[in-house]
């Protein structure tokens, strides 16, 4: 019987582990919190997918490579578009109630870039918390082993091949034996000061997987969510909020969206989150502010019960006020190269989800196809740890060397805050040469201090470093890969209207 060892207990993790089962395989999920403890749960907006006979597969594939400015792999964007139907059918069998509207057929919101509504919701702005909850069950009630609480700590390898992973618990340390590894520990929002993404969020199966040697890629594509609430945590603002009709302004009152894109606050997402960097920019980094007022109160609360307790609890009625909003870290698109089913560049080891980099994101990820990637590309990974007998292959891009950058006169004293904080200043939404060189180099001799720290922060600092050079490798801007100092465009930003039309602006 095949052993498969999961990590990672969100919609990519526990997809995987349920196919892989279901095909016969003794699974076991090993996550580092409680099993619900993941971003799947804080995902909003929803899962986009064509359920609809108005809609296409075409339209939903044409937004996707839209939105990632065509860097996207097409033939991973095809097939996250075409299987997301079935997957859809999957999460509804599996106990999924997506909203419906009164005649029966799914509701469906708009997001920013989608040609169309056809973003599926549960429990209003809840889907990720309602998938959580049926794949959860699904896992509990499957005979797979679940250690909840239980950290990964490296990949083991035997002649090139992944056959297990060292795990921590706070008891002990151990060993777990494995004929398949799947990686699926999400993204790293971690990285920044300021993120939606919850503090589970550390990188941690793209640091494992580098150290082990694997290829990554695409890792200066980091998407920065427009609207985070600028009040109390960081807390997201669905962008479904903007589809149903709220309006970005600043702190005169005016509407600044349309100034970087014609389709103003449903611009694709990197476009408005650096609208909104620049107008903060322009008053003195107070947020900018969203206004939902025209909604009413009834709508917001019905429509969008999670984001409304929020804003409330933090002391705002935003039927009757614009509230402040800030961008943050939200999503990465780079992680570990893999192919259309999971496989990574070493033999044994598969990635998914925000883990992985299949390259169906290109330069910049469409609303509400993440949920939809963790299913699709979780299934097939499940599928391919199950049947697997050879390993192909696989096409990584070329690696990018960590720069030799001598560290400044001056390095801070190293902490999770102060790596948050330079990388949030230098690597972020806006990027030039000479702050990521700084950057590279404080990352740099922090790495060289002999230094006993977390091994969550070790994992952050290695994947800062190779954050920061990829963008310092990107010179041109495309898609969330922005620099103020490029002498020209990229061939495909310099193709894209928004990235021209920003550049005036800025
Ligand atoms: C949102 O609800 O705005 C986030 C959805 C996503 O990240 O795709």
């Amino acid at each position: 019987m095949t052993d498969v060892v999961v990590v990672g207990s969100g919609i990519a993790g526990l997809t995987a582990a349920l196919h892989a089962a279901e095909r016969g395989c003794r699974v076991t999920v090993v996550t580092k919190g409680a099993l619900p403890d993941t971003n799947t749960r804080w995902a909003q907006g929803g899962i986009a997918a064509v359920t609809t006979a108005d809609d296409t597969l075409e339209s939903h594939i044409a937004d996707t490579l839209t939105a990632g400015v065509g860097l996207n792999d097409a033939e991973a964007v095809r097939t996250l578009v075409t299987e997301g139907p079935d997957r859809i059918a999957e999460l509804v069998r599996r106990g999924v109630c997506f909203d419906r509207s009164p005649d029966g057929d799914f509701a469906r919101g708009l997001e920013a870039a989608h040609a169309r509504p056809r973003v599926l919701h549960a429990g209003g702005d809840a889907t990720g918390a309602a998938i959580q909850t049926a794949l959860g069950a699904a896992v509990r009630s499957s005979g797979i082993v679940l250690r909840e609480h239980t950290a990964l700590r490296e990949l083991v390898l035997e002649r090139g091949r992944v056959v297990g992973i060292d795990v921590e618990t706070e008891a002990t340390a151990h060993r777990l034996s494995a004929d398949a590894v799947i990686l699926a520990t999400g993204g790293a929002g971690q990285l920044y000061s300021h993120t939606t993404n919850p503090s589970s969020a550390t990188g941690d199966g793209i640091a494992a997987a580098l150290r082990a040697g694997a290829a990554v890629a695409d890792l200066e594509f980091v998407q920065f969510h427009p609207t985070a609430l600028a009040a109390g945590e960081p807390f997201l603002v669905s962008e479904a909020v903007r589809g149903d009709g709220a309006i970005l302004i600043d702190d005169t009152g005016r509407r600044f969206a349309f100034d970087a894109h014609p389709d103003g606050e449903l611009a694709p997402r990197d476009v408005v989150a650096r609208a909104n960097a620049r107008a903060m920019a322009a008053q003195d980094g107070r947020p900018v502010r969203l206004d939902a007022t025209a909604l009413g109160a009834d709508r917001l609360a019905q429509r969008f019960p999670t984001i409304d307790a929020a804003v409330r609890a933090r002391g705002l009625d935003w039927s009757r006020e614009p509230i402040p909003v800030t961008p943050a870290a939200h999503y990465l698109m780079g992680g570990v190269v893999t192919d259309l089913d999971g496989r990574t560049t070493i033999p044994g080891l598969y990635a998914v989800g925000e883990t992985a980099r299949t390259g169906v994101h290109g330069a910049n990820r469409l609303a509400s196809n993440s949920l939809l990637e963790g299913a699709v590309f979780g299934a097939r990974a499940g599928a391919a740890a199950a049947t697997d007998t050879g390993w192909p292959d696989v096409d990584a891009p070329t690696a990018i060397a960590l720069p030799d950058v001598p560290a400044p006169v001056e390095v801070p004293v190293f902490s999770r805050g102060a790596l948050q904080d330079l990388l949030w200043e230098h690597a972020g939404l806006i990027r030039d040469d000479a702050g990521l060189r700084r950057a590279a180099g404080v990352l740099a001799a922090w790495a060289d201090l002999p230094r006993p720290r977390s091994a969550e922060d070790a994992g952050l600092l290695l994947l800062a470093r190779h954050v920061v050079a990829a963008a310092l490798a990107r010179t041109g801007s495309v898609g969330a890969h922005f620099r103020s100092d490029e002498v020209s465009a990229s061939p495909a930003a310099a193709a894209s209207v928004p990235v021209a039309q920003e550049a005036l602006a800025c």
